[in-house]
């Protein structure tokens, strides 16, 4: 069959037939490849998949359901965020920065699998063997009976993990540098990325092994980027983190069995990344009790609440169009507040500078923040410190209403376990506790906040 080049957005796999500047699909600029489009193997899909397509009752897999034991890595923050353990014949792409972590991660997820008696495999096609090796000596997991292998090409990757018991878990780091023989495209390509994912994803889907595809992010669209591979796997975590803080965060991106809204957090150490089990402790740790522009945020990420410190800096500003800059939070977020803050709250700010940062390099979603960032915000103008003792928690309408927000209970109880003593609350709380731990200041709108810091 004649084949034709095609031009392959390597960002999101969107096939054109002739080249463009744009690809029209995801939006990305100047990320179209030529790639030769491989034609279906006459036949030899069709004969080998004939009298295959059998069909099963719904409710006659009632039973199988129950029978999907989660197999638990034995790392509490990582089974949080899987939603307690590996799915057999599950697939996870992990992404993440080079140098975040997510090979350190899996390395000592499947150390803690391998001493549980587990047939676990790491295939590394980035690493040799020796710095594998290196890597499990330097977190002192050597005596680990993992099965390491530094291999590229799927087909035999397959057959490897194929011979004998199939392993519970196999690890390939990452999913760039494979290549099948079956498709023609140059390895790294997200035509040959797309295949040789579809072999992998096969191969778990038959034998029950969870297979976890690691996949670099690279800013300038350079490698074929996961993105394909995220519509056809089970769930996607992405391990988050900067350079400049020790600080790791494996977010559950999507998942098919699980929460999508809980975090794993790590830290990186000396010998491998550990467990952080009190986040809260860890976030709030060394606090400027006394500066002006502070403010504790209680906050949920998924089922367990964390409290951040939220920073805010409001400066006279020497330029014509005043700077907002920000850290850990959604820019048209602030511009929101901010804009309430002036047209309900009374505030001028149209000549400072303003700077809103989360402490600890944590990211927050939650619109429950504004509160906490708009007494940040206030207390940094006023130059009034707020009281160290106490946290916020509120969503901010248009109109400088405090709106309620959900799990008030949770916020509160893991703030009085933190020591604070009062909480700055929404007026109309829904699920407000009977017996609150704190003091609760109830407020209805941001002016009633201004006031109250303010004055
Ligand atoms: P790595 O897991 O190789 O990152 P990735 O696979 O995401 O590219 O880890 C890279 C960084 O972690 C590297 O800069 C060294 C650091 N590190 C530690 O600080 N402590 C350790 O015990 C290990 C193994 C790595
Ligand atoms: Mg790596």
């Amino acid at each position: 069959m004649a084949r034709s080049p095609s031009y392959i957005c390597q960002s999101c796999g969107a096939v054109y037939s002739r080249w463009q500047g744009k690809c029209d699909a995801c939006g990305g600029w100047n990320t179209l490849a030529q790639e030769a489009v491989a034609a279906p193997v006459a036949g030899a899909v069709r004969g080998g998949a004939r009298g295959k397509g059998r069909v099963f009752a719904l409710e006659g897999l009632k039973g199988d359901s129950r029978e999907a034991p989660r197999v638990a890595s034995g790392i509490a923050e990582l089974d949080r965020v899987t939603g307690g353990g590996f799915v057999p014949g599950s697939v996870i792409l992990i992404g993440g920065d080079p140098g975040i972590g997510k090979s350190t991660l899996l390395t000592q997820a499947c150390a803690a699998l391998a001493r549980r008696g587990r047939r676990v495999a790491y295939i590394s096609g980035e690493e040799a063997v020796a710095q594998v090796r290196l890597r499990a000596e330097r977190l002192g997991l050597t005596d680990a009976p993992v099965e390491l292998a530094a291999e590229t090409n799927v087909e035999d990757i397959v057959a490897t993990l194929g011979a004998g018991a199939p392993p519970q878990l196999a690890v390939i780091d990452s999913i760039q540098t494979m290549w099948s023989s079956a498709v023609e495209a140059a390895p790294g390509t997200v035509t040959q990325v797309r295949g040789s994912a579809q072999a992998l994803i096969r191969f778990a889907k038959t034998t029950g092994t969870t297979v976890i595809l690691v996949g670099h992010v690279t800013k300038d669209g350079q490698i074929a980027g996961p993105r394909v591979v995220e519509h056809m796997v089970d769930a996607v975590v992405s391990f988050e983190g900067d350079s400049g803080h020790h600080f790791r965060i494996l977010r559950a991106v999507k998942n098919r069995f699980g929460p999508t809204d809980e975090i794993g957090v790590f830290e990186m150490t000396g010998h491998g990344l550990s467990e952080v089990a009190n986040p809260s402790a860890l976030f709030l740790a060394g606090r400027d009790l006394s500066a002006p522009g502070t403010a504790v945020f209680a906050g949920m990420e998924g089922t367990r609440p964390l409290l951040v410190e939220i920073q805010a800096l409001v400066a006279p500003s020497s330029l014509g169009t005043p700077r907002r800059a920000v850290v850990g939070w959604d820019p048209s977020r602030l511009s929101m507040v901010l804009a309430v803050l002036e047209a309900r709250g009374g505030l001028k700010l149209g000549q400072h500078d303003v700077y809103l940062n989360v402490a600890g390099g944590l990211r927050i979603n939650e619109p429950a923040a504004d509160l906490a960032a708009a007494a940040a915000l206030i207390s940094s103008l006023a130059g009034a410190p707020l009281s160290p003792e106490t946290v916020y928690f509120g969503e901010i309408g248009l109109s400088g209403a405090i709106r309620p927000v959900a799990q008030a209970p949770a916020r509160l109880k893991e703030a009085g376990k933190l020591g604070f003593s009062r909480a700055v609350v929404p007026a109309a709380l829904k699920d407000a506790p009977d017996a609150s731990p704190l003091a609760l200041q109830s407020l209805g709108h941001i002016a009633d906040l201004v006031a109250a810091i303010a004055a």
